[in-house]
This record gives C-alpha cells, structure tokens and sequence, in this order.
C-alpha cells in the first residue's frame, strides 16, 4: 500500500490547492465510466458550490500520495429526510495506474466509518466486467439490479422519416383522446395543476422496476421536485419535456423528458419516460419519445441520445429499439449490508 493520505467530509475538508486535480480525477472518471466525451472541467468546477437539497447528504474524500498527486476519490450520499434513510450510495475512483494497491479499498473504509449510525445499506454501481465489478463482487458475488445503457447515434437518424413518424404517433393520440403538450425548462406548473403533474411523476418513479433492490416507494412532493430540478438547472441542465394529456380530464397522464447539459452538448440523457398504468396500452410512451427524437434531429446540436432502463423494462425497450437505440452497455447495481462491507475491510 502507497504511502496515501484521505481527506474526507464536506467541501471545506478538502483543501483548496486539491481542487483542480479533483475536477480532473472527477472528468476521467465519467469518461472511463460512460466510454464517451465527459463534460468540460467548467462543470465540474460548477458542480462543487451547488448544494444538496434538502433531504439530502453527501460526503467527499480524495486519496493523496506522497508527491501531492490525487490518485483517487470517493464519495457517498444518502437522505436525511423523506425515505430510504438507512441506506447510502457511494462511487469511487482510482487512477488506473494506481490500482490493485488497497486504495479504493482505503477510500470506502474511512468514509463507511464516518456514516451516520442509522445507515444500514451502502450500495454502488459498475459498468459490467470492469475493474470496478470486480472491486463490489469482493464484497457480494451477485447484482441486486441490473440498468442497460442504450445510445443511438443521432446522425444515423433521418430527419424526414422522424418527421413523418413523429407526426403519425401526434395524430395517433390524438385519435385516442390525448394530446401532447411540450414543457421547456422544468416548467410544469405553467402547463398544468403542479400537484397533479408531480403526483405522477412519483407514481413513474416508483413504477420503475427495482428487481432485487430493497428501495421504499419515494414520497415526492411538489417543493422536493421543483428542488431537484432547480439543482440540476444550476448544474447546467436543460429540460425539455413532452407531456401526454388526457383530453376528458384535462389531467397529465405520463411524459418523457430529456436532459442537455450546456458544458456536454454532443450528449443528451434521456430522463423519465413514463405513462400511469391506467393510461398504458394507447402508444403513448412512443408517442412522447417520437417527440423528443424530433426535437432533438431539429433543434439540438446532440450526437448521442443515452438512455436507460431496467433490464427487466420489457416495454421500454422495445419503445427504444423502434427509436433506433443500441445496446452500449449493462450496469449491475449492488446493494450491501453496511456490517459485511465493515468486516471485509476491516
Ligand atoms: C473500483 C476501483 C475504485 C477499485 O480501486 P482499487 O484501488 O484498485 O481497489 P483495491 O486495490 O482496494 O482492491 C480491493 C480488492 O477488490 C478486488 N478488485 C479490485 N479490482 C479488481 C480487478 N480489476 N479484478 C479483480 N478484482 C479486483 C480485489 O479483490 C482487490 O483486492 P486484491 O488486489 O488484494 O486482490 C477502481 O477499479 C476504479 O476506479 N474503477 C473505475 C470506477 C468504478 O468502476 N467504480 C466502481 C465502484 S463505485
């Protein structure tokens, strides 16, 4: 084991002259991670001074060695309100040529050790078969959940046929009594009765499939809501939105937004996607997504559209394989018992 020093806890725990080479480490992380362009340094530089929402606590560390080089960091959050409160999610970084000498593994102990007594659960992700995989199988040989990262390269994509298409699903809906409402900048209370639209955006959230993962059903309120997206504008997102609504009602049945970051503009990540059950079986899923592949052909500077679902997400990939998407890769999430991961690295 390298002579290695850690630094932990929030923003002013971690010294200043640190900073840059953190942002760096961060970068060549997402890269490594995703297989794509990251996003500049300026959003990571960004990212550092926007608080958490409320409900919600994050700690950091950096792995430092003797020549003042930042070969690794940490992180790990959880909720301090709401629900889940005894569980945690970490990531964690190493610099390749550094690995395999104990410091991810250093990284995780000190900052289980600093958790507050009432998490239970900590739990990570990994892209399939890397490096990281194998580093969460020590503690757990099987996955709790399994996400398929699917891309579609939108330069393959031609603008007439979306065009037609996007038209033809607009019109299908329609003919079932829905039509489709465009929402800009996270701003749905323009549009529509707030509560109501958040009511469903909680029943999409906790809708997605979990598999094995021993998630509680999320409580979102319309205050919680509006804070997750004010932070993600603050980080440089922006929202576009198509929503389904029903003609009877006037109600909002289900929607599907994409996010563009302004420090990544070649990647747009597709956010939720979903349509309440009551509501399913009219084509509506398609429909949305139909919308936003337009709008992203036609006014968008993206070259990959990415995407996600749960393995187990049937619809949702068949709704992405009539978009174009291909498979790009699996991310197996495991979820641990804080004591195992305690003892193991002890
Ligand atoms: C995951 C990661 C942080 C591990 O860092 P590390 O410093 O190499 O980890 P450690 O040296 O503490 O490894 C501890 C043990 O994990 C297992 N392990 C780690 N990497 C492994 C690999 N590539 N293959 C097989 N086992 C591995 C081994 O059991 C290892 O102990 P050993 O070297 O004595 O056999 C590093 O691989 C990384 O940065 N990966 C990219 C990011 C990522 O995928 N993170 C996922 C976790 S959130």
């Amino acid at each position: 084991m390298p002579s290695i020093q850690i630094y932990i806890g929030q923003n002013e725990d971690i010294p200043e002259k640190f900073h840059e080479q953190f942002f760096a480490l961060r970068q060549l992380c997402d890269e490594e991670w995703n297989g794509f362009l990251p996003p500049s340094l300026d959003y990571y530089r960004n990212f550092w001074i926007i608080p958490r929402e409320k409900g919600s606590a994050k700690m950091k560390a950096i792995a430092v060695n003797e020549k003042n080089l930042v070969v690794g960091f940490g992180y790990i959050i959880w909720n301090t309100m709401y629900e889940n409160l005894d569980k945690s999610w970490f990531r964690l970084y190493v610099t390749p040529k550094e690995r395999r000498k104990g410091v991810g593994s250093r990284i995780l102990k000190e900052m289980i050790r600093a958790l507050p007594n009432e998490i239970k659960k900590v739990g990570a992700d990994a892209p399939k078969h890397s490096p990281g995989e194998h580093f969460l199988q020590k503690f757990k040989e099987k996955h709790s959940y399994e996400e398929i990262i699917i891309i579609v390269d939108l330069e393959e994509a031609v603008l007439k046929d979306v065009e037609q298409e996007a038209k033809k699903q607009r019109e299908l809906a329609l003919s079932k009594g829905y039509r489709i409402v465009r929402v800009d900048d996270g701003d749905y209370k323009f549009h529509f009765d707030e509560e109501e639209f958040v009511k469903i955006v909680e029943q999409v959230w906790n809708d997605m499939p979990r598999e094995n993962l021993t998630e509680e059903d999320m409580n979102i309120t319309v205050e919680r809501h509006q804070a997750i997206i004010e932070r993600n504008k603050k980080a440089g997102q922006e929202y576009i939105s198509f929503v389904a609504v029903h003609d009877d009602t006037e109600k909002p049945v289900g929607y599907s937004t994409f996010t563009i970051n302004k420090y990544q503009p070649s990647i747009a990540w597709q956010d939720d996607t979903g349509i309440v059950p009551e509501h399913r079986g009219n084509g509506l899923g398609l429909a949305v997504k139909y919308q936003s592949l337009l709008t992203l052909l036609k006014e968008t500077k993206a070259r990959y559209w990415r995407t996600s679902s749960a393995q187990s997400n049937k619809y949702m990939h068949r709704i992405n394989e009539i978009l174009g998407h291909k498979i790009w890769q699996s991310e197996p999430v495991y979820e641990f018992e804080r004591r195992i991961v305690e003892d193991l690295l002890s």
